[in-house]
């Protein structure tokens, strides 16, 4: 099929590439020329695992441009993949998606299109497309009013640094639209995802249990609202398990096993139980606060959901407290922080509970050192008053240090050869804020090893 996606951030990349992938004919669409370049030359803006590789098997189907008219016109399906940036109240700025909704009704046409809304949208968004579609089409089109062409909503739920594999094997595929023969042409479009009859990457193989995936085909408020639902449930989940982990502190209970424990119940499921310094990213913080707003519009209110993010921030607040428990005094103290990134595997920034520890120790005086493997550019692009702080090299951040803190779990971190970097550092205070090291063997190395939860799990 004949596909465009419109905006090539992570979501529409990983979108474009993936369907190309499959075999359907992908435009992909972004006004940044730059940008353009770069995919042209078959090198992804972003960093995400095997996305270059998809890119160069998926060449023969992938097309790069700037222009809307070389994109939409004649293609059955048209996703809308562009940024959804917070405003000051917590409601997205749709700026991006209302232009892009207008080029797309003045470009429209040679068939039905179904218009699809990737980006994270304010339930009732998918009306609101549809009315900017109508008006650029007819302004455009003047004697051809009503169009070929519905709108539909198919939210996505992959993660940044597995976001090829939650494409190619979903749990589900959730498509909702009010016009039937819109739910027809994305379940034709999804058909070999939906079936898993395509062959899979070698460098991305089939997970053993995959069967057929579920399709969920609703409504367009349903389908909005499921993308919503979903994200804050899981942020609530980790804020859940970062509430009770302070309690096991408390009464002596090991969170990790009191996690295991309670996650093996198949009511409540495992993933998500992971204790630490909380969620960062796009889009727990973003679309926590959407649906808060988006409640109150309608004078309903999310107690619940609002806790989960005070429990949230309080994880990074947290972390100055430990510290000051131990060292009494961080004014002049020199704390290192491992990983800037919001989890391993990505570069991303956005809402990293690294940068606002960093930037909390900082307002009490430390000297921070910070450190992160495959962020650091970005960080000292992002946060330039910081980027003093970046150290090139581990021996750096451990030198001389009075703590150190784990704020995301990178695979090199874990693998450190620990018992190297005790003897440098002048305090050997190890703060492990994902829960992801073995504090019995880093108490025999000679650290006092500390987390988020108490001393819980030390030796
Ligand atoms: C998330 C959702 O998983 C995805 O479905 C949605 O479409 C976009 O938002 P992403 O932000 O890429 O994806 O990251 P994810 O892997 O979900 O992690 C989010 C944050 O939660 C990370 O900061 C991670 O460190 C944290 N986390 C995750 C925990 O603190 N504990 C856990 O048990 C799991």
């Amino acid at each position: 099929m004949k596909v465009c996606v419109v905006g090539t951030g992570y979501v529409g990349l990983t979108t474009g590439v993936s369907l190309a992938y499959l075999g359907h004919q992908v435009t992909c669409i972004d006004l940044d020329e730059a940008k353009i370049e770069q995919l042209r030359g078959g090198r992804p803006p972003i960093y995400e695992p095997h996305l270059d590789e998809l890119m160069a098997e998926a060449a023969h189907n992938l097309t790069f441009t700037t222009s809307y008219e070389e994109g939409v016109r004649g293609a059955e399906v048209v996703f809308v993949a562009v940024q959804t940036p917070s405003l000051a109240n917590g409601s997205p700025d749709l700026r991006f998606l209302r232009s892009a909704a207008e080029s797309i009704g003045r470009t429209v046409g040679g068939g039905f299109t179904v218009v699809v809304n990737k980006s994270t949208v304010p339930i009732g968004s998918g009306n609101w497309v549809d009315a900017i579609l109508r008006d650029a089409y007819e302004q455009h089109h003047a004697r051809r009013a009503g169009g070929e062409f519905a709108v539909a909503s198919n939210p996505e739920f992959l993660r940044e640094g597995s976001a090829l594999h939650d494409t190619l094997y979903p749990d589900r595929i959730v498509i909702g639209s009010d016009n039937p023969r819109s739910l027809e042409v994305l379940a034709r479009l999804y058909r070999n995802v939906l079936n898993q009859s395509f062959t899979p990457p070698s460098f991305l193989p089939r997970p053993d249990q995959t069967d057929a995936v579920p399709l969920v085909s609703t409504d367009l408020a349903s389908a909005e609202l499921i993308k919503y639902a979903a994200n804050a449930f899981l942020a609530l989940k980790i804020s859940y398990i970062n509430e009770i982990g302070r309690l096991a502190g408390k009464v002596g209970a090991d969170i990790v096993q009191v996690a295991r424990g309670t996650g093996l119940d198949a009511r409540i499921g495992s993933r998500f139980l992971q204790a630490g310094l909380g969620w960062g990213g796009s889009c727990f913080a973003k679309d926590t606060a959407a649906l808060i707003a988006t409640a109150a519009e309608y004078h309903h209110d999310m107690p619940i959901v609002r806790a989960a993010r005070d429990v949230n921030q309080r994880q990074r607040t947290l972390v100055v407290d430990r510290l000051m428990e131990e060292l009494r005094i961080l004014k002049g103290r020199r704390i290192g922080l491992l990983g800037l990134a919001f989890k391993p595997n990505t570069d991303d920034l956005r809402d990293s509970p690294a940068v606002d520890v960093a930037r909390l120790l900082l307002a009490r005086g430390a000297r921070i050192r910070l450190h992160d493997p495959v962020a650091a550019e970005r960080f000292r692009r992002e946060h330039p008053d910081l980027a003093e702080n970046l150290c090139h090299s581990l021996d750096e951040v451990f030198d001389n240090s009075d703590a150190v803190v784990l704020c995301t779990e990178w695979a090199q971190y874990l693998e450190l050869d620990w018992s190297k970097f005790v003897g440098l550092m002048n305090n050997p205070v190890l703060l492990d804020g994902r829960l992801a090291l073995d504090p019995g063997r880093l108490s025999r190395l000679g650290y006092r090893y500390l987390s988020l939860t108490g001393d819980s799990g030390a030796a």
